[in-house]
């Protein structure tokens, strides 16, 4: 604005170059609701289209899921990390809703299949499990 850098967007390609993952997405806090994030979501789309992908998705920052929700993305996984010791607790408490597990030295992250903002879930959640993070995975069709 007026030579003034005032936010930024930065995506890539997932691993298996199927969808474009936005990484990050930040405007000054001063110009917040004024558009700026929808114009930049908006520029990266275009681009993302000009090279050949046909969706993107984003681990929305919790908060936020309202942007995105309002730039016509839906809401498709929570992603919950735990620690390895709650692994079959989880596994039991969600059988049939995991769509992925994946594990690191100390910690299991599972993708649960949702498709609104569920905020009960994600509470009770932080409540039975202790997690590092859980975060709602949204997406949108380009
Ligand atoms: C998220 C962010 C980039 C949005 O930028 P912005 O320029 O304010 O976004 P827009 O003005 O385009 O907002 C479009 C719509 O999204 C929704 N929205 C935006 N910020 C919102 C918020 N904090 N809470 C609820 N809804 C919000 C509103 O519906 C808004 O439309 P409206 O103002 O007409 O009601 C900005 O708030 C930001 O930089 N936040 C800090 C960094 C961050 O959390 N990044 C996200 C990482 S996943």
């Amino acid at each position: 604005m007026k030579n003034k850098l005032v936010g930024i967007i930065f995506g890539l390609p997932s691993k298996d170059n199927e969808e474009i993952i936005i990484h990050s997405i930040a405007v000054l806090a001063e110009y917040w609701r004024r558009g700026i994030g929808s114009m930049l979501l908006k520029k990266l789309i275009q681009e993302c289209q000009k090279q050949g992908f046909t969706r993107i998705s984003v681990g929305a920052a919790e908060g936020v899921e309202k942007f995105y929700l309002k730039n016509e993305f839906k809401v498709c996984y929570l992603r919950v990390e735990i620690a390895s010791k709650f692994e079959k607790a989880f596994e039991e408490k969600f059988k049939g809703k995991i769509s992925q597990k994946i594990k690191r030295k100390n910690f299991v992250t599972f993708y649960i299949k949702v498709n609104t903002l569920n905020e009960k879930l994600r509470n009770k959640i932080k409540r039975e499990f202790s997690p590092e993070k859980v975060i709602f995975i949204l997406e949108r069709k380009i």
